[in-house]
């Protein structure tokens, strides 16, 4: 139980807000990896379409995150729309995000841009994607051509999102989430993405020195049962540790964790009978949070945290707030007992298109569909007052 009943201040500097990401929001990414797939290649429930129309309406989000009382945003620009074709790069969607980028800092929310997020050009796609031979090379040359949207007012920049999925989805796996564990990443794409990071911290080196540089681990969160033990180290490593390791020399490295992971001795198990379930079927598992800051610290060493998501996919936005009130208090024992995390960011930010469907609703803020309007969730207005007293809350109450 938490001992500070007081609740604990932010740590001077602290990131506090919210996430998105450019394929889920932005809408018509029609030169994406993923709108063929999408749209024919497989069988999924729901387009990603006009998604949000963020790519359009993100003054609105923007508008609404710095009123609610936030000071962070975190949101991807896509490498498909600044390079729509091999070595031709859009100097009007450079413009476009740059616009992004001073229109956060002129709302007093420090822009935290994401360079990957889980979708890659068509073109790229199609000449092998990361198992291209000059894989590195293109994402590199991407990454050196963003110096106009990243060279000032923004300071951490994620080279990928969850290269752990990326290695997963791309080894042949499922292209939703699975309810359950992750595939097994491809040893081979593990090492490339790798290599894909490594060259893009020294082009943002290159771009400026104010840039801290890192990327973000979907947690496993793992946890042996019934004799898992061994069983459990092995799961974790390739899907977790060794992108976590990656990390160390890294400016800072994210942390993204939603629920657990259960192995017993022959592999990762359901959640336990009677558990309650978020819409997309990961058990409700606030712990998940803390648990992923302490294997994320022992695994990276000195390297600060950030929290680039948590949340979970729901309805019923009590459990949304309760769900978040204990992954905050998990946080704040992990801070209490010296960690160094540089901030938190929930996500999502907005209910967005969820990689094939719209129905696990992740959103502080509600997106009507058919009109686009934005509708603050309680739970939005809850960690905007957060936000604003800059202390986490003590549980419980
Ligand atoms: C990803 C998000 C995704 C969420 C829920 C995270 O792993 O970064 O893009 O929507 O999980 O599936």
């Amino acid at each position: 139980m938490l001992a500070c009943a007081q609740g604990t201040p932010f740590p001077a500097g602290f990131l506090f807000g919210a996430s998105t990401s450019a394929h889920q929001t932005e809408g018509n990414n029609t030169n994406s990896d993923r709108w063929p797939l999408e749209h024919g290649g497989a069988l999924l429930p729901e387009l990603s379409g006009d998604a949000a129309d963020s790519y359009h309406r993100w003054p609105v989000d923007m508008d609404l995150l710095a009123e609610l009382g936030f000071t962070d945003y975190r949101f991807g620009i896509e490498w498909a729309r600044i390079e729509p074709a091999p070595g031709r790069f859009s100097r009007a969607a450079l413009a476009h995000y740059r616009r992004m980028v001073d229109g956060s800092r002129e709302r007093g929310l420090r822009p935290m841009v994401t360079l990957h997020h889980l979708t890659v050009p068509r073109w790229f796609a199609e000449r092998g994607g990361w198992r291209a031979p000059d894989a590195v090379e293109r994402f590199a040359r991407y990454v050196a051509a963003t110096a106009p949207v990243l060279g000032e007012g923004v300071e951490y920049v994620c080279t990928v999102n969850e290269p752990n999925v990326v290695a997963a989805f791309a080894a042949g796996a499922a292209v939703t989430s699975p309810p359950v564990g992750l595939p097994l990443p491809d040893p081979e794409l593990t090492a490339v993405l790798i290599e894909a990071h490594r060259a893009a911290v020294a082009e943002l080196r290159a771009i400026s020195p104010q840039l801290k540089a890192g990327w973000s681990v979907a947690s496993q969160v793992c946890q042996a049962v019934r004799g898992g033990a061994a069983a459990t180290a092995a799961y974790r490593r390739p899907r977790e540790d060794v992108f976590l390791e990656a990390a160390r020399g890294d400016d800072w490295v994210g942390v993204q964790a939603y629920t657990r992971t259960r192995v017993g001795p022959d592999g990762p198990l359901p959640p336990p009978a009677g558990a309650e379930l978020a819409l997309n079927g990961w058990e409700f598992y606030p712990s998940a949070l803390g648990e992923a800051l302490r294997h994320a610290a022992a695994v990276v060493g000195n390297v600060p945290i950030v929290v680039t998501e948590n949340g979970i996919a729901t309805t019923d936005d009590e459990r949304r707030i309760a769900y978040t009130q204990q992954a905050l208090s998990g946080l704040a024992e992990a801070l209490a007992d010296g960690l160094d995390i540089r901030g938190y960011l929930h996500r999502s930010a907005l209910d967005t298109h969820e990689w094939g469907t719209s129905r696990p609703t992740f959103g502080l803020i509600a997106v009507d569909p058919r009109t686009f309007l934005r509708a603050p969730k309680p739970s939005a207005r809850w960690l905007g007052r957060i936000a604003r007293r800059r202390t986490l809350p003590a549980w419980p109450f």
